[in-house]
């Protein structure tokens, strides 16, 4: 079985958010038990092409968007640990030559995303019609990928797709006047077809009516999905369509790169049979923070996209109450403008108590994880989340809102089992109060935290069970060809 798995962003090479981590693990963890894998994402000018041995291997091409005729070249890591695992990339230096994924620094989305993405797809599917790329089974990811078995299907090319939507507040929208990038069949098909939605079309939601089979990354998000209206952001009724061909699976975590006893980004290793290097970590983590080390005071720390979803409404409601509690707490996020401006505020009015760093920068979410005793991830909503993952795995014991993945992976302390704390209520007062919980299990239950972290990493979320779920979905696909 050959899989073609195509996403916007793929770890270690370029990488937004979780998106990113699934597309690095997910495909190796297929390859290292025998599925033959292609991963193909674009070639962003700021992906260190020496680094990791970035290579054009003289396929080139072109294809259209509208009028005008674009030109491609194809690249491939040959440094590829894994045999099975071949990584490919579309180069393109007008569409992908900038320092953003998908947006600018400031936050801003680039206007040419429409186009952007389009490209990418009728790439992937003018190499398949060239017989560049020959796979079984096409698992394309969010809207960005969501076209392409569309596309095909218009070229009369029948390859079965998987489309796993990571997010569903991510959808696509693109206009009538933006369809004109399409080719004149995609065109007349979308006219012809009465269920598509032509005022504003929705590449997520042309995505979930052409692909054979669509998931979701845990199980309690696809059945949230299913049951309340709003969280699928406008699809409820095609959700209900095909709710016989729609699923969940979990995400993993890829434990050879985060996990405290083997992980390069952080100065102290350690596991739960030798734990002094966690409160090394911890005053590394206050160091490089500037923060005054206290190590009878827990550190709550956050590492996110600063947006609504991720409930930062919720914890700057709550932040001058927190400050009474004896926590420090450091967030480190970019984002919402809004969200930035008002942690800056208060990491600058209470500099021993609060840290924000403003910046995606990789070595400090993993000194976070490691130096944390908390974290902190109150999601409105949450497909799977990762972050919370790895928290359990670094022995930072994780407080979440019970939905989506956080209810899936986080069980609730209760004196003797659980192994972080969950809240139901979605207000910032059940939030305040868990986090007293925390802080009181830390402070003054030293028994019960044992076990709770205990308990925390010894949870194993690594990928090789939900690879074998996404494995047993390709073969059923097939199956049905
Ligand atoms: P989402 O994909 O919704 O952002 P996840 O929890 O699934 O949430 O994944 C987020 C990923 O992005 C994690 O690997 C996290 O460590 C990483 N991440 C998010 N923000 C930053 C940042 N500012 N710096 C470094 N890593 C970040
Ligand atoms: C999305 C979701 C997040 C999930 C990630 C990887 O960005 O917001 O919950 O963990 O994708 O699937």
């Amino acid at each position: 079985m050959k899989i073609l798995f195509a996403a916007a962003e793929v770890a270690p090479f370029s990488k937004v958010g979780g998106l990113a981590d699934v597309a690095g693990a997910l495909p190796a963890e297929l390859a290292a038990s025998g599925t033959g894998v292609q991963v193909v994402s674009p070639l962003y000018s700021f992906i260190n092409q020496q680094k990791h041995a970035i290579e054009s291997i003289g396929i080139t091409g072109s294809v259209r968007l509208g009028l005008t005729s674009h030109p491609f070249e194809i690249a491939k890591c040959v440094n590829s640990q894994e045999p099975r695992l071949e990584c490919l990339f579309v180069i393109n230096e007008y569409f992908y030559s900038r320092e953003g994924i998908y947006t600018r620094a400031d936050g801003e989305g680039f206007e040419d995303n429409t186009d952007r993405f389009f490209f990418f797809q009728k790439v992937i599917v003018d190499l398949i019609i060239r017989g560049i790329l020959n796979p079984d089974i096409i698992h394309v990811n969010d809207h960005h990928t969501a076209l392409i078995q569309f596309l095909l299907h218009n070229r009369k090319i029948d390859i079965p797709t998987l489309l796993t939507v990571h997010n569903f507040q991510y959808q696509g929208h693109f206009t009538v006047a933006e369809s004109g990038m399409l080719g004149p069949n995609d065109r007349a098909e979308l006219k012809a077809n009465s269920a598509v939605d032509m005022e504003n079309y929705n590449a997520l939601e042309i995505g979930i009516r052409y692909t054979q089979h669509t998931n979701t990354v845990s199980p309690t998000y696809a059945s949230e999905l299913l049951e309340q209206s709003p969280m699928s952001f406008g699809l409820h009724n095609v959700l209900l369509k095909y709710r016989e061909r729609f699923s969940g699976i979990l995400n993993g975590a890829d434990y050879t790169y985060w996990n405290p006893q083997v992980d390069q980004l952080i100065p102290f290793n350690y596991s739960h049979a030798a734990m002094t290097g966690k409160l090394e970590n911890k005053q590394a983590l206050a160091k490089r923070c500037n923060l005054p080390f206290n190590s009878d005071i827990p550190i709550i720390g956050s590492v996110s996209r600063l947006v609504e979803s991720k409930g930062f409404d919720l914890i700057l409601e709550i932040m001058g109450r927190l400050l009474s509690l004896p926590v420090q707490m450091i967030f480190l996020g970019t984002g919402q403008p809004e969200y930035q401006e008002q942690l800056s505020k208060w990491a600058r009015k209470y500099p021993d108590n609060i840290s924000f760093t403003a910046a995606y920068d990789e070595p400090q979410a993993h000194l976070i994880e490691a130096g944390s005793d908390l974290f902190l991830m109150p999601s409105r909503f949450e497909p799977c989340g990762l972050n919370q993952i790895y928290s359990l795995r670094y022995g930072t014991a994780p407080i979440v809102h019970f939905t989506g993945g956080l209810a899936d992976t986080v069980q609730n302390w209760d004196g003797n089992t659980g192994n972080g704390f969950v809240f139901d209520n979605y207000d910032s007062e059940t939030l305040l109060a868990t986090i007293h919980q925390a802080v009181n299990v830390y402070q003054n239950l030293p028994n019960q935290w044992n076990n709770l972290r205990e308990n925390a990493m010894s949870a194993d979320y690594s990928w090789e069970n939900s690879a074998a779920a996404y494995r047993k979905l390709y073969q059923q696909l097939l199956a049905k060809e």
